[in-house]
């Protein structure tokens, strides 16, 4: 199984693989303090919904490591203002702000059942719940990969959109973790990605991790998937999420939702591969979710050296957008394989705890 993993823990110091180096170069930095934390999400260094809940984690173990001189309420009191700082930087994902409650939550449960609590305990409270989301991360791709796989057979044509692989989670993926698996044991998928404009996740990250895996890849522009599909050479498509509404609408990387509703126009699966950690059963439908908005600099200028539209133009470049529940044929968590009515069945998800 490919070994590449978005972050790396230790001895107290956490370091990240900056995406935006890739693919051209496999650049390891530091993140030290909170800023540190929160640029790095804002600028896509460190991405996909699961990976920024897992460094957010870190990178708030991390932001309080050097203060010492502080009681343990207002210790505590920082911890839940570097956590909101952190959370500020991307509203999508809500791993994100997922990971960052679970965090300050530990802490507070923890204060509040030992009043005698001292900082340097608080501290180790801290690192354990981190490294317990980290672990649970990397279980839950592994369940999803098997899952998926379920799904699939050999030799089939896939589509997916994004990265959801193995960098934008602790490990394996979420919707490439069964193309991972599969390429393992021998299932032949011929993979296609979109590019997936403007921030090119697809051909910048998929392209580059599925390559690396030795996994039969054809790179598309965004505009080809119905070519493709018409083609023939579509059996299922496969994507990530960044947040799920209770009613089954999933919010992803721009540009997913009208490949969902090509699939349903071609009769292809549409599979979207949502651990728990991404499912927001308090946010009850895909209208409810906060879509970031990035700078246009991002569509007319970021990847040309010279501007390839006039930069008075108005742009929209918002970030995600939200597949209605209806275009969705199967929802693959680490507890299971989801079908429809979702709103119902997301639910036993939880009940089941
Ligand atoms: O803006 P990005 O690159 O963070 O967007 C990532 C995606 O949309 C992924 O598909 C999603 O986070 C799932 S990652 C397992």
């Amino acid at each position: 199984m490919l070994d590449i993993t978005p972050l790396r823990f230790e001895d107290d110091r956490l370091f990240i693989l900056d995406q935006t180096k890739l693919p051209n170069e496999e650049l390891e930095i530091e993140l030290k303090t909170a800023e540190d934390v929160w640029d790095a999400i804002k600028k896509l260094k460190v991405r996909g919904a699961p990976a920024i809940g897992v460094c957010a984690a870190y990178g708030l173990y991390v932001s309080v490591l050097d203060v010492w001189e502080i009681d343990t309420e207002s210790f505590i009191n920082l911890v839940r203002e570097t956590a909101d700082y952190i959370n500020s930087s991307r509203p999508t994902a809500v791993n994100l702000s997922w990971a960052l409650k679970r965090m300050v939550k530990r802490v507070e449960d923890a204060a509040a059942a030992y009043p005698g609590l001292k900082v340097k305990d608080v501290r180790e409270i801290m690192l354990k719940e981190a490294q317990a989301i980290h672990e649970e991360d990397v279980a839950a791709c592994m369940a999803m990969g098997e899952y998926g796989l379920e799904l699939l057979k050999p030799g089939m044509g896939i589509l997916t959109h994004c990265n959801a692989g193995t960098i934008a989670t602790s490990k394996y993926g979420t919707c490439l973790a069964p193309l991972h698996l599969g390429q393992e044991r021998g299932y032949g998928f011929k993979v296609f990605c979109d590019e997936t404009r403007p921030l090119l996740q697809g051909a910048r990250l998929t392209a580059w991790e599925l390559v690396k895996n030795g996994v039969d890849t054809t790179l598309i522009c965004d505009n080809m998937a119905s070519i493709v599909m018409k083609n023939g050479w579509i059996d299922a498509v496969v994507v990530g999420c960044d947040r799920m509404a209770a009613n089954g609408d999933g919010a992803n990387k721009i540009g997913t939702s009208g490949v969902a509703i090509l699939a349903h126009e071609y009769g292809i699966p549409f599979y979207m591969f949502v651990p728990t950690s991404t499912i927001d059963l308090n946010t009850p439908t895909g209208d409810d979710i906060p879509i970031e908005l990035r700078h246009g600099e991002e569509i007319y200028e970021m990847w040309y050296e010279k501007p390839m539209a006039p930069t008075k133009v108005k742009t929209y470049n918002p970030s995600f957008d939200v597949t209605d529940h209806k275009y969705i044929s199967a929802v693959i968590t680490e507890k299971g394989i989801v079908r429809p009515p979702y709103d119902i069945n997301l639910k036993k998800l939880f009940e089941q705890e």
